[in-house]
C-alpha cells in the first residue's frame, strides 16, 4: 500500500496499476440521461451505502460532479446534486481506504477558504481527500451566483494563481502575501496543513489545448477522452499528454471515463443499454446539454446535431463498455496496457450494478496483472 503519509504523496490511496473508480454518484441520474425509474437517486443514504459497498470492494476513488442547476428536461437531469467538498467529508469519515475528490469551481471558491476545506477532509480521511479542479463552462450557473463568466483563456489565466495559491497555502509556508494579478492575498496564516506534510492528488479535466497544457503543468492526474475507435488512439492521447508533461520535468497519471453496463451475457448487456439509454433516453435534457454547448441543428446542420444528439446520450463523452464480464475486464486491461492509470466508471444504478461489477470484473482484472488482489475475497452480491 501507499504510504499515504508521505510528503510527496499526491497519489491514490492504493497502489493499482490500473485505479477504478466511480464517477457522478452525488447527482441525481449520474451520469445516465435516462427516464428508467431505476436510474440512480444521487441521495445520500445511497451515496452513503455505495461509498461503504466500495471500501470494501477494493475500489480505488470516488469522483463526484461540481453541478449547481440541473439540466431540467423530462427527468431534470442531475438537477439534485450533493455540494462535494461536504459530501467528500462526509464519505472519507465513514471509509477506510478509498480514495475520495472534492470538486472545486475556482472562480466560484475564495481559495483560503476551499485550501482549508480540502485540508479538512483530508484530516477527516488521514490522507485520502483528493481535488478536481474546474474552471466551469455552464454559463447559467455562473449568473446563479451572480460571478461573471471569464473568457476561455482568462479562466485558465485565474485558475493558474488559484491554484498556486492554494499550493502555497498547504505548504509549510506562513504569515505570508500571494500577490497575484488576480488574487491579492494578505498575511496568510492556515494551519493545520494537509496530512503528513504532504499534499491531497489534484485533478484537472481540461479538453482544449489552454485547458490541456494547465493540466500537465499543474496536476498530478490528467483526465482525457478514451477513443470510441480504438485503444491505438487512446494510447496516442495518452502519450502525447505524458510527453507535454515530461517536457516540464513532471510526470502525470493519465485517467478516463466509463460508461459500463456489464451483464452475464453479451445480449442482456446489450438489451439493457438499448433499452436505458436509446429507447428511454431523455433527449428533452439532452437538448438542453447541448444548446448550453451552441449545438443546434441551426448552427450545426441537422446531421452533425443528429450526431452529437446521439454521441452524448451514449456516455455523454465518456467510452461506452458494454458486455460481459471477459469484454469489460478485456477492454478495461487494453486500456491499462495503453498507458491509462485509472478509470472513472458510471453506472445506470450504482447500488444495483456493483456487485456483479465487482464479483466478476475485479477478480478477472487481477488475474490479468493490472489490480492487486483483493483484501477481503467476500462476494458482495451474497
Ligand atoms: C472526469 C471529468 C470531470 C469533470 N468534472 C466537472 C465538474 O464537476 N464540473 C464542471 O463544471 N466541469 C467538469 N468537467 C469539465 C472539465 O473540467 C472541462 O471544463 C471540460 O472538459 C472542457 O475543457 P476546457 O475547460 O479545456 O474547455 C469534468 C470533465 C471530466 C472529463
Amino acid at each position: 500500500m501507499v504510504d499515504s503519509t508521505s510528503p510527496e504523496r499526491a497519489t491514490m490511496y492504493g497502489s493499482n496499476r490500473l485505479q477504478i473508480g466511480l464517477f457522478g454518484s452525488n447527482c441525481s441520474s449520474g451520469r445516465a440521461v435516462t427516464m428508467v425509474p431505476e436510474r440512480w437517486s444521487g441521495s445520500w443514504p445511497d451515496n452513503l451505502k455505495l461509498a461503504r459497498m466500495a471500501d470494501e470492494a477494493g475500489i480505488d476513488f470516488l469522483l463526484p460532479i461540481a453541478r449547481w442547476k440541473g439540466y431540467g428536461g423530462d427527468t431534470d437531469y442531475q438537477g439534485a446534486t450533493l455540494e462535494t467538498l461536504t459530501w467528500a467529508s462526509g464519505l472519507l469519515a465513514s471509509t477506510k481506504r478509498i480514495t475520495v475528490f472534492g470538486t472545486v469551481h475556482a472562480p466560484l471558491f475564495n481559495p483560503v477558504i476551499a485550501a482549508k476545506e480540502c485540508v479538512t477532509a483530508d484530516h477527516i480521511g488521514n490522507g485520502r481527500f483528493g481535488l478536481n479542479l474546474v474552471v466551469g463552462w455552464n454559463e447559467g450557473e455562473f449568473e446563479m451566483f451572480g460571478v461573471e463568466q471569464r473568457e476561455h483563456e482568462k479562466r485558465y489565466e485565474y485558475a493558474q494563481e488559484w491554484i498556486d495559491a492554494i499550493k502555497q497555502i498547504w505548504s509549510p509556508k506562513s504569515d505570508f502575501d500571494f500577490e497575484g494579478e488576480y488574487l491579492k492575498l494578505k498575511g496568510i496564516r492556515a494551519k493545520p496543513k494537509p496530512v503528513g506534510g504532504s499534499r491531497p492528488l489534484i485533478m484537472n479535466a481540461g479538453a482544449s489545448p489552454t485547458g490541456r497544457a494547465f493540466a500537465v503543468r499543474n496536476c498530478d492526474a490528467f483526465f482525457l477522452q478514451a477513443s470510441r475507435t480504438s485503444t491505438e488512439e487512446t494510447a496516442a492521447s495518452i502519450k502525447k499528454a505524458k510527453d507535454l508533461a515530461r517536457e516540464q520535468g513532471r510526470e502525470i497519471g493519465c485517467y478516463s471515463v466509463g460508461v459500463v453496463t456489464c451483464r452475464r451475457s453479451k445480449k442482456e448487456a446489450e438489451d439493457y443499454y438499448r433499452h436505458v439509454i436509446l429507447e428511454n433516453a431523455d433527449f428533452s435534457a439532452i437538448d438542453r446539454i447541448l444548446a448550453m454547448k451552441d449545438i443546434t441543428p441551426e448552427t450545426k446542420g441537422h446531421e452533425e446535431f443528429k450526431r452529437q444528439r446521439h454521441f452524448y446520450a451514449n456516455g455523454m463523452g465518456g467510452l461506452p463498455i458494454i458486455g460481459d464480464p471477459d469484454h469489460v475486464a478485456k477492454t478495461m486491461a487494453e486500456l491499462s496496457h495503453a498507458g491509462l492509470t485509472g478509470i472513472g466508471i458510471s453506472l445506470v444504478n450504482y447500488l444495483d450494478e456493483l456487485p456483479f461489477f465487482c464479483d466478476e470484473v475485479l477478480p478477472r482484472l487481477e488475474r490479468m496483472g493490472v489490480r492487486e488482489k483483493r483484501r477481503h475475497s467476500q462476494a458482495l452480491s451474497a
